[in-house]
């Protein structure tokens, strides 16, 4: 049986009963949607048993979500996987944010793990050594008459910065310096839109693999059932890529790799954020808003046809190998485009 559905980004999709004669496997072309899949990990199929490296290439340089704002108030803790790191998160009594390696110079120990905040830095559980999480220094030794903190008591610290209601950690391979910015949103922050919707799951997959998919156009008939493959533009400038669809109806705007914005123009604005938890695992975080004026359900809706349509692309990304080079049609050249473009977030 087929069924036919209006998507809000995809327009007409088709969709088809599964048929269970796969060994528990899902039939696709197209595949099913199953929203539940993005939070419940027991649904996920992975048959590849690939071994060895999956991607060339490492974690990507760049500003990276790492917790809603609103999840940590002043004085908080939280302990965080990025960057295939341990992480401690905190915020000062001042209110900034502050991301740093989790575990001390000193013994080891995790920050997060009974480390306290004490006005703009954090100390330590285990013997009381304090922390300023911005300069990424001790501070203090509180015992042993210290006259000189030696220079090697000195974690990795993170950039960081609070934009779009979230946390924002730059990561650099060599510890360099930032060399793009956050876009502000001014939907999130306008009367005329809803307050914001966020969606968060994870996926086995690299953020350059997930953000390929965007200027995979044929995917779109074959995983997502929309009845054209879409015409879409694609632009790069420097660290910045833009494609638009629908005859200038779907703007997507990318800064960096794993930071999107998405505007369909009329229905929903929506930042798509890709945090690498390693190089195999990503952290998305969609957050939604939409017109007020289309009602109060609007981004809701928004979020759930998103949301379905990912559930579509995640078996075949968390199933599927990076093949360099790929065997491409003369019509796919966008493909080798991103992977060029993607290049410059590497160290
Ligand atoms: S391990 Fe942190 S102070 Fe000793
Ligand atoms: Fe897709």
């Amino acid at each position: 049986m087929t069924d036919v559905s209006d998507d809000l980004a995809l327009g007409e999709v088709r969709s088809t009963e599964p048929n269970l004669d796969n060994g528990g496997l899902p039939a696709g072309l197209p595949m099913p949607r199953d929203p539940d899949l993005l939070k419940d990990l027991d649904r996920r199929q992975r048959v590849t048993r690939f071994q060895g490296e999956r991607y060339p290439f490492p974690v990507p340089n760049g500003w990276f979500v790492v917790a809603e704002a609103a999840d940590l108030a002043p004085g908080e803790v939280r302990a965080l996987h990025y960057f295939d790191r341990d992480l401690v998160l905190y915020r000062t009594a001042g209110g900034e944010p502050r991301v740093m390696d989790a575990h001390c110079p000193h013994l080891g120990a995790h920050l997060a793990v009974g480390g306290r905040v004490e006005d703009d830095c954090i100390r330590c559980p285990f013997h009381g050594w304090k922390y300023d999480g911005a300069a990424g220094t001790c501070v203090e030794i509180p015992y042993g008459d210290v006259k000189v903190i030696p220079p090697k008591a000195h974690p990795r610290v993170y950039p960081t910065l609070e934009r779009n209601h979230m946390i924002w950690a730059w990561y650099h391979a060599q510890g360099g310096d930032p060399f793009y910015e956050v876009p502000e949103v001014p939907e999130f922050h306008d009367d005329d839109w809803t307050p914001i919707l966020v969606r968060d799951f994870e996926i086995r997959v690299s953020a350059q693999d997930m953000a390929e998919n965007n200027v995979d156009f044929s995917h779109f008939r074959y995983v997502h059932g929309s009845d054209g493959i879409p015409e879409d533009e694609f632009i790069t400038d420097g660290t910045y890529k833009k494609t638009i669809g629908g005859g200038g109806n779907f703007v997507r705007e990318g800064f960096g790799l794993g930071l999107g914005v998405l505007r369909v123009k009329g229905y929903v604005t929506f930042l798509s954020s890709t945090s690498p938890i390693d190089r195999d695992n990503v952290h998305v975080r969609w957050i939604f808003t939409s017109p007020k004026a289309n009602g109060p359900d609007a981004a809701l809706q928004a979020a759930e046809s998103f949301c379905a349509g990912v559930s579509q692309d995640i078996p075949i990304w968390e199933n599927k190998v990076y093949r360099d080079p790929p065997v491409i049609t003369k019509t796919e050249k966008l493909i080798l485009e991103h992977r060029r473009w993607s290049e410059q977030f590497y160290s």
